[in-house]
């Protein structure tokens, strides 16, 4: 048997043409969505997200600012930038891409914005929301990984779900957001100290692999029919390639999809889902403006 593929490029082309859609009647009604990005410094990767992410505003209709700063920014300089846009009435979203440069601390920023308006779902208060089933947002990536469980065809309610990695971002949230009423999996967190690894993931409905080794998770440590998520991103090593390396996920591709019912590619899987969620957040975030 070989696994359905669940192509995050086809599912994330579909969110955004929907909300396209909703954009319009958005705007008819006389609300126009917006998003305001700040980037401090020349992270290459970054200004590829955030560039990525202006090009999905532009798409589905949504207003974006950007705000460049240079890598000498001070903490100070960028509170008041972020002061700006939480007090402009027209922002309805504010995301500060990270890494940040070493010499500004990320709690301090990611904290001063205003949880209103906080569509990466960084926010402790947002956090702490979705822990007490009132959720607001959903971060990202985590939303970006359940849409591809239920717009592939998978039900979670009463399945034995293993996620490895327990990373604020990723692990820990999702495990949040899977065990709550409206999911009710049952969820085990994995990580570097957990015993029996191999046996946990073996006998899992579903395995979200989101650690970080490139192609951690073989074909002998999935069972039959199990659905598997791959949201790690590494570069690797492929010399003769044009660009010297190659993109894997933490799962190995190749060997598991012989065993799993469906599984996401890397890339092409959960990449592009989390800026269909971001945008998704956005329009939650403008909406709640209406109300
Ligand atoms: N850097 C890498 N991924 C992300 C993300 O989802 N949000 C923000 N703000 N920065 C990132």
């Amino acid at each position: 048997m070989s696994a359905k593929i669940i192509s995050g490029n086809e599912v994330s082309q579909q969110l955004k043409d929907e909300m396209k859609e909703e954009v319009v009647k958005l705007k008819a009604q006389g609300l126009q969505p917006c998003l305001a990005v700040i980037l401090v410094g020349e992270d290459p990767a970054s200004r590829v997200y955030v560039s990525n992410k202006k090009k999905s505003c532009e798409y589905i209709g949504i207003t974006s600012l950007e705000s460049r700063l240079p890598a000498e920014t001070t903490t100070e300089e960028l509170l008041q930038v972020i002061d700006g846009y939480n007090k402009d009435k027209s922002v309805h979203g504010i995301l500060c891409q990270l890494p940040l440069p070493k010499h500004i601390p990320e709690t301090k920023i990611l904290r001063s914005i205003l949880p209103e308006k906080d569509v990466d779902c960084f926010h402790p208060f947002n956090v702490g929301l979705i822990s007490i089933g009132e959720v607001r947002f959903l971060p990202c990536t985590p939303a970006g990984v359940i849409e591809l469980i239920k717009r592939g065809g998978f039900e979670t309610s009463g399945k034995d779900v293993v996620i490895l990695g327990r990373s604020n971002i990723v692990g820990r949230p999702l495990s949040n957001m899977l065990d709550q009423r409206n999911m009710n999996a049952t969820v085990t967190v994995c990580h570097t100290k957990t015993k029996n690894l191999k046996e946990r993931c073996a006998s899992a409905d579903i395995i979200i692999a989101a650690m970080g080794v490139p192609e951690f998770l073989k074909g002998d440590m999935v069972k039959d029919g199990a659905v598997v998520i791959d949201v790690g991103i590494n570069r690797v090593d492929a010399p003769g390639t044009e660009k010297g390396f190659k993109l894997v996920g933490d799962v190995a591709f190749d060997e598991v999809k012989e065993k799993a019912a469906a599984i996401t590619p890397v890339p092409g899987g959960v990449g592009p889902m989390t800026i269909a969620m971001l945008m998704k957040n956005t329009l939650t975030a403008a909406k709640e403006t209406m109300k």
